[in-house]
């Protein structure tokens, strides 16, 4: 019985000793189940509990580049200015009419079906994250879900700004870890460009348009999502938010004139608690799993500010070259951030690294991920 107590979860991951644990878990309970303290009960059902991987990745950004030099032109800004404070260069902007998040997203569910080879049909559920949706409702999910022919899925939209991804990650392998579901897809997507006011100089240089998706699976090998820290802090909603638009300030014609159906933000506020936020919590995570630096392949951040990235990574211990970073050409996406890393460092992913995805947004919501990564992609 005390066997079961020495092998810490989830210390060891390889497919051989997940064999080994459940025999002794086996029998331990014909043993003598009464004998079982709930401490030890509570570890045996963690043993048991599906491991769910990211087994595909899609991204999309849009053609159009806003370079710090167009913004120049647009707004009392320089390009220095931005690049010191920010780390931005440029971010992509989805031009045309009737264009919304729903119409990236579709692009990230087609590629991830068509590297699999997946029938739609199969498909179970899709979770979109976002804070732009095409439109108060019907959800984006739905809308996506339509588009790629997903007849089988049911789907919702999940609101946790810049975290939206990390809470649709964890929700998501929830569902599979229940045993209701097989595939799911969490698209993180965002079309900032519908939100931002580019007379305010201080919000508009930050953001941009793009849309990332991963498929969940069960995994038999130990890999996958291994744990999450997630949090909330109501706090937060007084620095950054959009303050007309929802149940309390329907929009209006007076809400249009005073613009306030864009990003509001009080910069400097947000930056303190996103710095402590997101580096805390990753460190948290580390020091919970027994992760040491060199344990770590990959810190995959949101992309903020490129000052909040290094305090994280500086936190953590972890060295540049360990650090997801593309905030230079694509700002700040708010949900497709962390995925639309993951889909362009794919081919640099290999099976059993160790990552931490860590996002910090409105809200406040913050949280830290710890994903073995489950293949090697073909070079
Ligand atoms: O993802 C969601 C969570 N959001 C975040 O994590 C964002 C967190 N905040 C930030 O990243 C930073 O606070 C900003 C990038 C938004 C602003 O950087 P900052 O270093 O905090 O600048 P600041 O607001 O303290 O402004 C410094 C100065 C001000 O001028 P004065 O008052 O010192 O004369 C601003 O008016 O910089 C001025 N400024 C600009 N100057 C040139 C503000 N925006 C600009 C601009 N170009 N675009």
């Amino acid at each position: 019985m005390y066997a079961i107590m020495v092998f810490g979860y989830p210390k060891f991951q390889n497919y051989d000793f997940l064999i080994a644990k459940n025999q002794i878990i086996e029998k331990a309970f014909s043993i003598n189940f009464t004998c079982l303290s709930k401490r030890q009960v509570f570890k045996i059902s963690y043993m048991q509990k599906k491991q769910v991987a990211i087994t595909a990745v899609g991204g999309y950004v849009p053609d159009y580049v806003l370079s710090n030099q167009i913004l120049e032109t647009m707004i009392d800004t320089n390009d220095e200015w931005i690049t010191t404070r920010t780390g931005v260069k440029e971010r992509r902007i989805l031009k045309g009419e009737g264009l919304g998040s729903s119409d990236m997203g579709v692009e990230t569910v087609k590629q991830i079906l068509q590297k699999r080879n997946i029938d739609p049909l199969e498909i179970d559920c899709l979770i979109c994250t976002t804070v732009t949706p095409d439109m108060v409702f019907p959800a984006t999910a739905n809308i996506i879900a339509y588009k790629t022919g997903l007849k089988n899925a049911f789907g919702f939209d999940l609101g946790a700004a810049c975290s939206g991804f990390l809470f649709g990650l964890t929700t998501a392998a929830s569902l599979i870890e229940s045993g209701r579901y097989k595939k799911v897809i969490v698209v993180g997507v965002d079309k900032m460009s519908a939100i931002v006011d580019y007379s305010d100089r201080t919000t508009c240089i930050l953001f941009g348009d793009a849309a990332g998706a991963v498929l969940l699976e069960e995994n038999t090998e130990g890999h996958g999502i291994l744990d999450s820290l997630l949090r909330v802090d109501g706090v937060g909603c007084q620095h950054l938010h959009m303050k007309a638009g929802g149940s309390v300030k329907p929009a209006s014609i007076e809400t249009v004139m005073a613009k306030e159906h864009f990003v509001y933000q009080e910069g400097q506020s947000v930056f303190k608690y996103a710095v402590k936020g997101m580096a805390d919590i990753s460190y948290e995570l580390m020091q919970k799993n027994n992760l040491t630096a060199d344990d770590i392949a990959w810190l995959v951040p949101h992309q903020a500010n490129l000052r909040i990235i290094d305090a994280t990574a500086n936190r953590m211990g972890l060295p540049a070259e360990k650090v997801m970073i593309n905030i230079q050409k694509y700002g700040n996406t708010t949900s497709a951030t962390i995925p639309l890393c993951l889909w362009e460092w794919e081919k640099q992913l290999k099976k059993g690294d160790n990552l931490i995805l860590a996002a910090f947004g409105g809200g406040f919501t913050w949280g830290a991920t710890w994903v073995k990564w489950a293949y090697n992609t073909p070079a």
